[in-house]
């Protein structure tokens, strides 16, 4: 097969390339969508699969849209500018789907329906890295796709506006100077698009680090908390932490704690995470800084809150221990360390949110010793959500529901909520 040939793939896999075959070889690319044809390159073959660039379309596929951030194709932050957003969702489907049935033999045939927001400026949270600019001096912005060299970015379209004018702030002379300790920025913002927690990780010396943070605190519009994280040491100065307001309730998020980026999809997410059922026992294992908890408590009896990271464990006892939350019990440790020593109980509803890793085979085995009626597990990771499905399917549970929230448009990250109910 020469470097140069052409391509028609079949369809779009999970890691946003699309597949194809030619000459017996399986062929991934990235940015060509099926039903178009493509000149593309080889960039790499690995194991018998080859690996290729686009170099260009000859047939556009009629859902094929002008990617709107010159960074696109470059940054490994969005793969799929060039793909219509309603295209996107419908897509996302069917790869959950695929994924399920090859990965976790998974057959899903009923509908799956996609909750979808606007398509731009949907974060309310990013990770920039910091490092030498190609320009020269230091520069904020992301990896290159599948490679640590720093594209410097001065506007980020899935940010939002908030985040961007602090990004475009902070790029400049003098602020990006002061920059040079750091490896990686961490920017959130609150419901409103407000308030502004920044979180800085690198190696600090305590004077630096606070006139940095009261200079930051005194001049840059917005932001209220300017945190310093070097593992496992956080010093915050300003506001300890960001309170984020979903639905009815407030949230307290300290810097480090695992917070939804999705801001727009947020509150048709927790609803539909945590909400429609009550009485009786719910646990929440995988519960960050208590989201779904506090839904969860206004229906059932007794919530119990599982989190393993010990500064969302803190801002979750902190954010489920008003002494009107007398039903929650907010618990810091491992789910699997948390099943090992449960007492006997019968959950009504378990919630699983855990993070790309999945639940796992091994926790799994301790919660099915509970006999859990029903389970909702919100994931992040389809191929573990395939895995841990595959298991709960073989174990007793039936799939009820399966639901797909396009958190993530531009990209390929696939966030979905799985409902299932015991058999016997
Ligand atoms: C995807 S986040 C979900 C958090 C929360 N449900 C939310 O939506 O805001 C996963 C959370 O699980 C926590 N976590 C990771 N591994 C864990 C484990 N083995 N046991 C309990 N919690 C864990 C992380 O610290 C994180 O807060």
């Amino acid at each position: 097969m020469s470097p140069h040939f052409e391509f028609s793939p079949v369809k779009l896999v999970y890691g946003g390339d699309a597949l194809g075959f030619q000459a017996g070889r399986t062929i991934f690319v990235p940015r060509v969508l099926p039903g178009e044809r493509a000149e593309v390159e080889e960039v790499r073959r690995q194991k018998g699969v080859v690996h290729a660039q686009p170099l260009r379309i000859l047939d556009p596929s009629p859902e094929r849209i002008e990617p709107v951030c010159g960074y696109f194709a470059r940054c490994g932050g969005c793969q799929y500018q060039h793909f219509s957003p309603e295209s996107q969702a419908g897509a996302k489907v069917e790869i959950l789907r695929e994924t399920l049935r090859r990965l976790g033999k998974v057959n899903w045939d009923g509908n799956i329906p996609a909750h979808s927001g606007p398509a731009w400026n949907y974060r309310n949270q990013a990770q920039l890295k910091v490092g030498a600019s190609p320009r020269g001096g230091r520069a904020l912005g992301f990896y290159e796709a599948e490679s640590n060299r720093l594209i410097p970015i001065d506007a980020c379209p899935i940010l939002s506006p908030r985040l961007n004018a602090v990004l475009a702030t902070l790029q400049r002379s003098p602020w990006i100077d002061a920059f040079s300790p750091c490896r990686e920025l961490e920017v959130m913002a609150d419901e409103r698009d407000e308030s502004v927690m920044l979180t800085l990780a690198g190696s600090w010396n305590e004077p630096d680090a606070e006139s940095l943070a009261r200079k930051f605190l005194a001049e840059l519009a917005g932001i209220n908390t300017v945190a310093f994280v070097e593992n496992p040491t956080v010093k915050a100065f300003g506001e300890p932490y960001l309170a984020y307001r979903v639905g009815d309730f407030t949230y307290r998020v300290s810097p480090t704690s695992f917070f939804q980026s999705a801001r727009f999809l947020l509150p048709k997410m927790v609803t539909a995470v945590a909400g429609g059922e009550s009485d009786g026992v719910a646990l929440d294992l995988f519960a960050g800084v208590g989201l779904f908890t506090l839904p969860l408590a206004e229906g059932f009896d007794q919530v119990i809150a599982v989190e393993s990271h010990p500064v969302a464990a803190s801002d979750l006892a902190a954010n489920t221990g008003t002494p009107k939350r007398k039903n929650i019990r907010a618990v810091g440790a491992t789910a699997f360390d948390f099943l090992r020593r449960c007492a006997q109980m019968e959950p009504d509803l378990v919630v699983m949110d855990p993070p790309r890793a999945g639940v796992g085979v091994a926790t799994l085995k301790l919660l099915l010793n509970l006999r859990p009626k029903r389970l909702r597990y919100l994931s992040c990771s389809p191929p573990t959500l395939a895995r841990d499905l595959g298991f709960l399917l073989k174990h007793g549970y039936q799939l009820n529901g399966l639901d797909l929230f396009d958190c993530f448009p531009q990209t390929y990250h696939i966030e979905s909520l799985a409902r299932l109910s015991r058999l016997r």
